[in-house]
């Protein structure tokens, strides 16, 4: 009874202060990440700023969260510093998943005008085609906030996670009205870890270096909520036509 009223005051507050609190996802804690550890890690960006992570998965594909797919995106390949100049290119199109609707099909594609050349900081990840089942380790990193009232990271960080089942999640987002079904998968990190998760867009990731989600919405991390994420294996068929 006291989680679900903690629950639902949260969901009060997120909706007086607008979607972002569920929708921008950010590292809270975490590590900082070495030079060409995550080279398939993109920074999605608008006037410079940084929004969103994206996923590199071929030379001119990035993979993203549709609700980071927004107008006069940049994509920067290549650094862990956003400081650093690293290698920036437009976007030629932008493909959100049909079904897209703020916590479901939370999918995109950005097409980039011109080409990534791979090399030791620029190359593309593999896609999981199996289910991935709960209790697995996983990393997501990204370069958001490290809490929620701090500027967004200039550095790239991660933090290491474990995947919950699809029933826990569902029942922890039931009181929201968040149906979490087959196209979700969920983690959830030591709650005094202050760890929460990465930014929107950016990758799940588990141990043979395979991106599994896509990082899509949280609940304030301070609670102790699961993390949910686009599930790879479910969306592989629409990646794979859209690509
Ligand atoms: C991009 O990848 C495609 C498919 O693998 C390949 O045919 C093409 O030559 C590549 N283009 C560049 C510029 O790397
Ligand atoms: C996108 O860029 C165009 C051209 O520079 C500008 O007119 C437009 O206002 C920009 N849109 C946003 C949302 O920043
Ligand atoms: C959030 O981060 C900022 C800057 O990094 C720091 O000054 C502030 O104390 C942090 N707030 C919390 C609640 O940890």
């Amino acid at each position: 009874m006291v989680l679900r009223i903690v629950m639902l005051m949260v969901y009060y507050i997120a909706l007086g202060t607008g979607k972002d609190i569920y929708t921008f996802p950010r590292i809270v804690g975490g590590s900082l990440a070495n030079s060409g550890e995550f080279p398939y890690m993109v920074s999605l960006q608008v006037n410079g700023n940084h929004k969103c992570g994206g996923t590199i998965i071929n030379n001119n594909t990035v993979l993203t969260a549709a609700h980071c797919i927004m107008d006069n995106i940049t994509v920067h390949a290549g650094v862990n510093d956003l400081n650093e100049k690293g290698k920036k290119f437009s976007v030629a199109s932008a493909t959100r998943h049909p079904k897209y609707d703020s916590f479901y099909y939370d999918v995109g594609l950005l097409k980039i005008d011109g080409f990534f050349t791979f090399g030791s900081k620029i190359r593309p990840i593999v896609l999981e085609d199996k289910h991935v089942d709960p209790d697995v380790p996983c990393i997501s990193c990204g370069w958001g906030q490290l809490n929620f009232t701090s500027e967004t990271s200039l550095l790239l960080r991660y933090v290491e996670l474990k995947t919950i089942s699809n029933e826990v999640c569902h029942i922890m987002y039931t009181p929201v009205d968040i149906l979490i079904g087959l196209q979700h998968m969920c983690s959830l990190a030591k709650i005094d870890h202050g760890v929460c998760l990465g930014d929107s867009g950016g990758p799940l990731i588990n141990l043979e270096e395979k991106q599994i989600g896509i990082v899509s919405f949280v609940r304030p991390c301070a609670v102790g909520f699961p993390d949910a994420y686009t599930r790879i294996s479910h969306f592989l068929p629409w990646i794979n036509e859209n690509i």
